[in-house]
C-alpha cells in the first residue's frame, strides 16, 4: 500500500489524529505525518506530540502568512509540493480548521482521495470560518468518517458524493487512551489555588475578536459564583492585550490564569472540575467521555455538537453576560446525574477508521 498521509496543523487536530496515527502503526500500514504549522508555539503544538507520545512529524511546515486567506493558501501550496513527492494512497484530515481545508484542497487538486475524520458536523452559523471549512471539505472528500448518526444524516441531506462511514469521534478514543497516564503523571492540581472550580476556555474568533463579547466574558469571570481556572489561548491573550484587559484579568482574585496546558494536565482539570465553561468544540465531546462526565456551558450562539446537548451534558448559553452568569449559578446550585455513555462513541473510532482504510487500500 502507498502511504496514508495524516495532516494536522492545530492543537485539536494533533489530539484527535493521535489515535488514528497509533491505529495505522498498529495495523502496520505505512503513513506519513505532516504538521502543517498553523499552530507553532511549543504549548499549542509540540507539547501535544510529546504528551500523546506520537512519532515526530515527517514534515513540519513553518508558515509565514498571517491573514487566514494567505495562511490557507501557503499551507495548501506547501502541502501540494509534499504530496507530489509522497504520492500517497489517501490524505487524512480531521475537523474544520484552515489546515484541514488547505490539505483537502491540495489533495483534491492532485486527484488524491481525501478522508475526512469528523465529517458532517454543522453549526448552521455562517459567521464561523469553521462552518465553511467543514462544509467545503466534506464536499471534496471521498471517505467521510461521521462521528454520529446526526452527522451522517447532515451529509446525506447535502448529497455529498463520498462514501459515509459511522465511526464515533476519536476525541473519546484519545481520552480513554490518555486519562490513566494523565492521572499518574500530571501535577497540575498542586498549582490550583481553589478546592472547587469551573474550568473555562475561550478562543472562537466570533467571540474573542468581538470586543463586546470579550468584555462580557471578562465580567462573567469577575462575577462568577465559582472560582475559574482559565488556560488562555494565544488568540485571546492577544485580544485582551490589545483591549488593555489582560492586566485587569490577571488581578481578579477568583480567576487563575494559566498558559495553554498540555493534554495530560487539561484532562486532569476536566476530570476534577465542577463545571466546564467553553466555546471549544473538542471539549464539548471530551466532557461526555464516561471517565470525565461533566456539564458544559457553551458560551456561543450555536453548537455543531448538538448530541452533547441532547444527552444532557451541554447547554448553549449564548454570549450575554447575565445569561451566562445565571447558567453558572444554576449549574453550581444543583447536581445533575449525567449519562454514563457518550453520544460520540465508545472510543473505537480510530480502529474503525483504519479498518476502512485497510479494506480500501491495503
Ligand atoms: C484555530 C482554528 C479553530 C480551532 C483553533 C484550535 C481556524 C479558522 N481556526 O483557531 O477552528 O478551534 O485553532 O485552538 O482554522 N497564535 C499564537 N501561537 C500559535 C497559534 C496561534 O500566538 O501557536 C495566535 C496568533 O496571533 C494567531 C492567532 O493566535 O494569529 C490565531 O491563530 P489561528 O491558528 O489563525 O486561529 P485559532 O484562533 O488558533
Ligand atoms: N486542550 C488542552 N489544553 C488547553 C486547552 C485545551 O490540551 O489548555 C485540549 C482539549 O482537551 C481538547 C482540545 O485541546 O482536546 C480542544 O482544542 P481547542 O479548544 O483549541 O479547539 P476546538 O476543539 O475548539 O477546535
Amino acid at each position: 500500500m502507498k502511504p496514508a498521509v495524516v495532516v494536522a496543523g492545530t492543537r485539536p487536530e494533533i489530539i484527535k489524529m493521535a489515535p488514528i496515527i497509533r491505529a495505522l502503526n498498529q495495523a502496520k500500514l505505512p503513513s506519513v505525518f505532516i504538521h502543517c504549522g498553523q499552530h507553532y508555539d511549543y504549548n499549542m503544538s509540540q507539547q501535544f506530540i510529546e504528551n500523546l507520545e506520537l512519532p515526530m512529524p515527517d514534515f513540519y511546515l513553518k508558515i509565514e502568512a498571517s491573514s487566514p486567506g494567505a495562511q490557507t493558501a501557503e499551507m495548501m501550496a506547501r502541502i501540494d509540493q509534499l504530496l507530489g513527492k509522497i504520492e500517497p494512497s489517501i490524505v487524512l484530515v480531521e475537523g474544520d480548521t484552515n489546515s484541514v481545508l488547505s490539505a483537502a484542497l491540495a489533495a483534491n487538486k492532485r486527484a488524491l482521495p481525501v478522508g475526512h475524520v469528523e465529517a458532517g458536523l454543522r453549526s448552521f452559523d455562517l459567521r464561523m470560518p469553521e462552518e465553511h471549512n467543514r462544509r467545503l471539505t466534506d464536499h471534496i472528500s471521498e471517505y467521510l468518517f461521521a462521528p454520529t448518526q446526526r452527522s451522517r444524516e447532515n451529509l446525506l441531506k447535502e448529497n455529498v458524493w463520498g462514501k459515509i462511514f459511522l465511526t464515533g469521534n476519536t476525541a473519546i478514543d484519545a481520552v480513554n487512551q490518555h486519562l490513566p497516564l494523565a492521572e499518574k503523571k500530571s501535577c497540575i492540581l498542586e498549582k490550583i489555588p481553589f478546592e472547587e472550580f469551573a474550568l473555562a476556555t475561550a478562543h472562537r474568533a466570533e467571540n474573542v475578536d468581538d470586543t463586546a463579547v470579550l468584555e462580557a466574558f471578562f465580567d462573567v469571570f469577575k462575577k462568577s459564583p465559582i472560582p475559574i481556572v482559565y488556560p488562555m489561548h494565544p488568540r485571546t491573550r492577544k485580544r485582551l492585550q490589545e483591549n488593555n484587559m489582560l492586566a485587569q484579568m490577571e488581578k481578579l482574585k477568583g480567576v487563575f490564569i494559566l498558559p495553554p496546558l498540555g493534554y495530560l494536565d487539561f484532562l486532569v482539570l476536566m476530570k476534577r472540575c465542577r463545571l466546564i465553561i467553553t466555546d471549544s468544540g473538542g471539549i464539548q465531546e471530551e466532557a461526555t467521555a464516561p471517565s470525565i462526565r461533566k456539564r458544559v456551558l457553551v458560551i456561543r450562539l450555536s453548537t455543531e455538537r448538538q448530541e452533547a446537548m441532547e444527552a444532557g451534558f451541554a447547554k448553549v448559553v449564548g454570549t450575554d453576560k447575565n445569561q451566562i452568569l445565571s447558567a453558572i449559578e444554576e449549574a453550581v446550585s444543583k447536581e445533575e446525574e449525567l449519562p454514563c455513555v457518550s453520544p460520540f462513541g465508545d472510543g473505537t473510532a480510530a480502529e474503525k477508521t483504519v479498518e476502512i482504510i485497510k479494506g480500501s487500500f491495503a
